[in-house]
C-alpha cells in the first residue's frame, strides 16, 4: 500500500465529493500526507467544508491555473508553511460548454486556447513552481489526469481530446526534463466517470453504457480505483515510473470492439 507518512502534497482539482482529485486527497491524507488543497473561485466552500474531515487539517488555497500571481502565491505560502514538497495532484481541465457540443470543426480559436491553457499548459507552470520545493526535498513525484480521448475519438469529447493530447505529451517532456532531479511525471488515463466535468460532455451517460459493455471488466471504474492507481504512482511505491500515463479503465482501453 502506498505510505505518505512524512509527505507533503498539493492537490488541485477538487470541486466537490465526486472529484477524482478528491478521492486522491483522501487516500494521500490517509496514509499520513499534510496536504495543501487549492479551490478554483466559486468551489471555496465546497473544498472548506470537505477539508474538515482531514486529519491533518490541510492549508486552503485559492488558485485559478490561467493565473501566474496565483501559481507563485500557492508555492511561496507552501514554502513558508511545509519547507518543501513531494508530490503535486494536477485535475485541473476545462473546455468551454459549447466546444463540447458542436462539431469539432467548429472549434473556436479561444475555445481551444482556453481548453489547452487550462487542461495541459497549467501542468507545466505548475511543475515549474513545485522544483524548487521538490529539490529541497531530494525529488518528487507529479500526477495529471487524462482520458482516451486523447488518442481515440469519443462523440462530442472534441477539443478536450486536443488537450488531453497535448497533456500526456506535456507528461513525456516533462518527465525528460526533471528527472535528473529525481522529480517524476505521470499520469493516470481514468475511464468515465460522473463528476462534473463529466457533466459538461453531452451523451457522456452512452459512454458509461459502452465501457460497462465492453470493457474486459464489463463494469466502469471510480474514483477510488483511479486514486489508488494515482497513489502508488506518487509515493515511493511508484520510484521507478515516469514519463508513464497508465490506464485505469477496466481494460477498455484494449478492446477493438
Ligand atoms: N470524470 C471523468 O470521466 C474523467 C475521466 C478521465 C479523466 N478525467 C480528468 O480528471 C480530472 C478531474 O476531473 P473530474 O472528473 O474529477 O471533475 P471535476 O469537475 O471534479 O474536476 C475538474 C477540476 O478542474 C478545476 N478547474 C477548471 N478550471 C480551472 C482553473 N482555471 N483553475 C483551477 N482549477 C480549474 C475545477 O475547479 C475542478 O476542480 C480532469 O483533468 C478530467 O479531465 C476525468
Amino acid at each position: 500500500m502506498a505510505d505518505f507518512s512524512g509527505k507533503h502534497g498539493l492537490v488541485i482539482g477538487v470541486a466537490n465529493k465526486r472529484s477524482i482529485a478528491w478521492a486522491i486527497a483522501q487516500i494521500a491524507s490517509n496514509r499520513g500526507a499534510r496536504l495543501a488543497i487549492t479551490y478554483q473561485g466559486r468551489f471555496e466552500e465546497h473544498v472548506n467544508e470537505l477539508s474538515q474531515g482531514l486529519d491533518p487539517a490541510p492549508l486552503i488555497l485559492p488558485c485559478d491555473v490561467t493565473s501566474d500571481t496565483d501559481i507563485e502565491a500557492v508555492f511561496s505560502r507552501i514554502d513558508r508553511d511545509f519547507g518543501g514538497l513531494d508530490f503535486v495532484v494536477h485535475g485541473a481541465a476545462f473546455a468551454p460548454r459549447e466546444e463540447l457540443t458542436a462539431p469539432f470543426s467548429q472549434t473556436s480559436r479561444e475555445g481551444f486556447r482556453m481548453a489547452l491553457d487550462i487542461s495541459a499548459y497549467s501542468l507545466i507552470a505548475l511543475t515549474r513552481g513545485a522544483l524548487p520545493l521538490m529539490e529541497k526535498r531530494g525529488g518528487g513525484s507529479i500526477l495529471t489526469l487524462s482520458y482516451l480521448g486523447s488518442e481515440r475519438v469519443f462523440p462530442n469529447y472534441n477539443v478536450m481530446g486536443v488537450a488531453k493530447a497535448a497533456l500526456e505529451a506535456t507528461v513525456r517532456y516533462l518527465a525528460a526534463d526533471v528527472g535528473p532531479k529525481n522529480i517524476r511525471v505521470n499520469a493516470v488515463s481514468a475511464g468515465p466517470i460522473k463528476t462534473l466535468a463529466a457533466a459538461g460532455i453531452s451523451g457522456f451517460s452512452s459512454i458509461l453504457n459502452v465501457y460497462k459493455e465492453r470493457a474486459p471488466l464489463r463494469r466502469n471504474v471510480d474514483a477510488s480505483e483511479v486514486a489508488e492507481a494515482a497513489a502508488f504512482l506518487l509515493s515511493d511505491a511508484g520510484r521507478g515510473i515516469t514519463g508513464e500515463v497508465m490506464m485505469v479503465d477496466a481494460g477498455f482501453h484494449a478492446t477493438g470492439m
